[in-house]
């Protein structure tokens, strides 16, 4: 048994907020922002909106492109670096949402920008093992309200932006010409402190939630830029290229690549890097900024929407994050 990616489905909140719309918040520029991240906007919620929201939204539209019910999955895979509440975690509110008859499983992964291609290789081992036949992969991710949006915090806040996307993945025959091969994952916690959200913590004997803990730094995420990009420059091509051997892949046999969205000066040097034209990739970094796991099926589902990837093309999917944790796929799509 092998497994396939069936279908996609995205949500963007309404709200739109360009690099403009930033520059009265905090002491930053249009231009700061396009040379260094390749970022011209990005999306934040409203009241309303949350990760189950959007959640709903993406997978329904997934579903619906699949042109299945929602009884026909068997389970469901919801990654996010941040969920609604601190437990359970959005996947079992996922599966009551999208109204299954029965109980299907729910299993929430936090593997932040890399979330989707460790969810994607939990679902393809689970098909290919013959446990499930269509499992549903979510991320939804909602950077906005956990950000500094003063000048403190704008080396972060101007890069994020709030998305979900879901894809169907369903099991097919060995010989199909549509199918995940394989998957190259690693991750390296001694470099967790570069890219991390301390608090509130548990750990903290004053209680998770104390007096004064709004004055403390440590509740905004923090990134050492400059180091977490020169990792992500070195790190995505090895993951590319340890995957191609392994499959005896050849980096020119590959139709597309798809890489997380967090920088475009990353993307370019990685593909450079390994020889890949740009005209083997699509970017969604410039409308939608860095939306943590969502990046690689939300770029993935705008790809095949215009037409760029078809069924039986390679695809190389690659992704490098905070943990640090980071990986690559490759499938025909
Ligand atoms: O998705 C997870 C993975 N994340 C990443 O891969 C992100 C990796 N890092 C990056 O993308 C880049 O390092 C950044 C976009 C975050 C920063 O770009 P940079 O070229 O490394 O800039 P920098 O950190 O060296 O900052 C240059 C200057 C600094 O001023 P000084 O010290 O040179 O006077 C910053 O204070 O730019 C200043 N700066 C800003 N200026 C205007 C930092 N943020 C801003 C801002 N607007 N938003």
């Amino acid at each position: 048994m092998r497994s396939r990616i069936l279908s996609t489905g995205i949500y963007t909140p309404k709200k739109v907020v360009t690099n403009k719309d930033l520059e009265s918040m905090m002491d930053t520029s249009d231009e700061w922002i396009q040379q260094r991240s390749g970022i011209e906007k990005r999306h934040w919620v409203s009241e309303g909106e949350t990760t189950l929201s959007m959640a709903t939204h993406a997978s329904k539209e997934a579903i619906e492109k699949a042109g299945i019910d929602v009884d026909d999955i068997d389970m469901v895979i919801f990654t996010s670096l941040m969920t609604d509440y601190i437990f359970p975690g959005t996947g079992v509110l996922l599966q009551d949402s999208l109204g299954f008859k029965e109980h299907v499983p729910a299993l929430d992964t936090r593997n932040q920008c890399t979330g989707f291609l460790y969810s994607l290789s939990v679902a393809d081992a689970w098909v290919r093992s013959g446990m499930y036949k269509r499992v549903l992969v979510c991320a939804s991710e909602i950077h906005s309200t956990s950000m500094d949006k003063t000048t403190n915090g704008r080396d972060i806040s101007v890069l994020f932006g709030d998305a979900a996307a879901a894809c169907i993945i369903e099991a097919v025959d060995e010989s199909s010409e549509s199918q995940l091969i394989d998957h190259k994952l690693y991750s390296q916690g001694k470099h967790a402190d570069k890219l991390i959200l301390k608090k509130p913590t548990p750990n903290d004997l004053r209680g998770r939630i104390h007096e004064g803990i709004l004055d403390e730094s440590d509740i905004w995420p923090y990134m050492d830029g400059k180091f977490v990009f020169k990792n992500a420059v070195t790190r995505m091509p090895q993951a590319m290229k340890a995957l191609c051997e392994k499959n005896s892949v050849q980096l020119s046999d590959i139709d597309f690549v798809i890489a997380h969205q967090a920088n475009l000066r990353i993307n370019n040097m990685v593909l450079e890097h390994l020889g890949i034209p740009p005209e083997k990739t699509h970017n969604t970094l410039d409308r939608y900024g860095n939306t943590t796991a969502c990046t690689i099926p939300l770029t993935l589902d705008e790809a095949v929407r215009e037409g760029k990837i078809k069924r039986g093309d390679l695809v190389a999917f690659v992704a490098f994050g905070s943990g640090f944790t980071w990986g690559a796929s490759l499938l025909r799509y």
